[in-house]
């Protein structure tokens, strides 16, 4: 009996796992063509961009003690990086130091980005 039970919880956890690796393969999925947050079509600055920034830089890269005196708080500020090279260079860690820090971001972001910069930078 106990053994029965043995493997049946290996089954239901074996099970749960499959469920939850599944689940974060079609999150990815979704995220790297468009939809679920992140749509890379016709990026803008306020709707993609500032809030992307403001998720994973702001905090080092905000009004005050920005890092290495970068501060993206802005478009015109942003804009100065994006025009710069430096922008891309750190997302793709293609010749800058990698942001941010902490680990790259998804590559539908990045591609929201470089899509933004290619057209121009719209506000
Ligand atoms: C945990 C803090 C932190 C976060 C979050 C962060 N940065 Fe940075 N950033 C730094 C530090 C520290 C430096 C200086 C690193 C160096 O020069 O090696 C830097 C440097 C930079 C530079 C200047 C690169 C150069 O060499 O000219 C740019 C541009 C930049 N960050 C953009 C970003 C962007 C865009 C994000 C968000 C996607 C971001 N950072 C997120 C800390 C951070």
């Amino acid at each position: 009996m106990t053994k029965r039970f043995g493997i049946l919880s290996v089954c239901i956890i074996t099970g749960l796992l499959a469920l939850a690796l599944q689940g974060c393969y079609y999150d990815n999925k979704a995220e790297n063509y468009g939809s679920a947050g992140c749509d890379s079509a016709n990026p803008t600055y306020t709707k993609n961009i500032a809030p992307l920034i403001n998720q994973s830089c702001i905090g080092c890269h905000g009004s005050s003690g920005a890092s290495a005196g970068v501060s993206l708080t802005t478009y015109d500020l942003v804009k100065t990086y994006a025009v710069k090279g430096s922008l891309m260079g750190t997302l793709k860690q293609n010749g800058y130091s990698l942001m941010p820090p902490g680990g790259k971001l998804s590559d539908c972001k990045i591609s929201q980005v470089d899509k933004w910069i290619q057209n121009g930078m719209p506000q």
